[in-house]
């Protein structure tokens, strides 16, 4: 007996969207950005997520902060643009409310009829924040280990790349897509698929693609072989490999993927980081937010391979973005509840675990409204690997 994928009615179904909102987003560590897109005091980041909306920002003594974009007046967004420069002072657009970098109200337009407000009650709210190899996460609420922890299995393999370091190229872009954030998720971790449906992955790693899950973090990794690709591209960035010095020889050929529960995914190249963040927009509209990060002074070999690299991920991509979009449209068919997991999909049977474990209803075949009505019993195969 194969354990079942999770099943269609969860890719598109409003009221588990909501209930993934409470159980999965609600606790999960959201990453803002790198503490280098937010170099000098009064230099911000934004992120939107679900209804909420986060300000990180670098106050005069090098901190960093994270708090609510939200003014305490009457709600504003009190900075609008990605990412942006305030000066000392955070100002609402809306009736001129001023706040320190560090959240307290510095200033109210003395002639607005507020003499006796008491202005430490209106600080702006906090929201917890984690530096992780000088990425910035943010949480709504506690219950989770931290990020550092979640990360531990991977910790010494993510040394070399010095993520410290890093400093970003280019700016955030949002991608949308019209399919449910799970879908996406699963792309990213699915191993069968890149023999398939990723020609150029396949020139590249041969048979040394390979996946694994461990509790927070799905890894997904190939090294890019020797034997010369028959693709323009991929030849040539395989020929520079070698002159990428900046990280250890054995790490020259690995490409590595590290997805982090629920919705965060790290691609790391011996030529750039880069982040890939799943938001959830509706049951079916998903925005991909995504920047790549590079160690600073790259010598011409690195920028040659940092462009390939991207000739060669945007074909991915492409590939990925018409897969997901064919699944998403499978699911809503009448004809679609689940599927069978090969053993081997370590990833995608980990997550259907946890999403059950955390979602009973996701044990369903068909919502639990309709079930009631035609007798559906649960998933085979679909009891959560946590709870026996
Ligand atoms: S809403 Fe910000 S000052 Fe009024
Ligand atoms: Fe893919």
């Amino acid at each position: 007996m194969y354990e079942a994928s999770l099943p269609a009615w969860t890719y598109s179904d409003p009221r588990f969207f909501e209930r993934e909102r409470a159980a999965i987003f609600r606790l999960a560590w959201h990453i803002m950005g790198h503490a280098s897109e937010v170099p000098h005091a009064g230099d911000y980041i934004t992120l939107d997520i679900l209804g909420e909306r986060v300000v990180t920002v670098r106050d005069a003594q090098g901190t960093l902060r994270s708090f609510h974009n939200v003014c305490r007046h009457r709600a504003a967004r009190l900075v609008s643009q990605a990412r942006g420069h305030c000066g000392a002072r955070l100002v609402c657009p809306y009736h001129a409310w001023t706040y320190g970098l560090d959240g307290r109200v510095a200033g109210v337009p003395s002639w607005q009829g507020f003499e006796d407000l008491d202005r430490s009650a209106y600080s702006l709210h906090p929201v917890e924040q984690e530096i992780f190899r000088g990425f910035i996460f943010v949480r709504f609420a506690p219950g989770l280990p931290s990020v550092a922890q979640m990360m531990a299995p991977y910790t010494h393999e993510l040394e070399p790349y010095a993520l410290e370091k890093l400093v970003p190229q280019g700016r955030v872009t949002l991608r949308p897509r019209p399919v449910n954030w799970k879908n996406v998720a699963d792309n990213y971790a699915d191993g069968l698929h890149i023999g398939v449906a990723h020609p150029g992955l396949t020139r590249l790693f041969g048979t040394s693609y390979r996946i694994e899950a461990r509790d927070w973090v799905d890894k997904m990794s190939g090294d890019v072989q020797a034997v010369p690709s028959t693709n323009w591209s991929e030849r040539a960035y395989q020929r520079l490999l070698p002159a990428l010095t900046e990280v250890p020889a054995d790490c020259r050929r690995r490409w590595a993927y590290y997805k982090l529960w629920p919705n965060v995914a790290f691609d790391v190249y011996p030529d750039q980081v880069d982040f890939m963040q799943f938001i959830p927009v509706s049951p079916t509209e998903t925005l991909i937010r995504e920047i790549a990060y590079v160690l600073p002074g790259a010598n011409r070999e690195m920028r040659a391979a940092r462009y390939l690299n991207w000739r060669i991920n945007r074909q991915v991509n492409v590939e990925d973005t018409v897969l997901i979009e064919g699944v998403q449209g499978g699911m809503a068919s009448s004809c679609y509840t689940t599927g069978p997991l090969s053993p081997k999909e370590v990833c995608l049977r980990a997550f259907a675990d946890r999403m059950r474990a955390l979602i009973p209803e996701a044990r369903h075949e068909r919502p639990p409204s309709a079930s009631s009505q035609s007798h559906d019993s649960p998933v085979s195969g679909g009891h959560s690997k946590m709870e026996r």
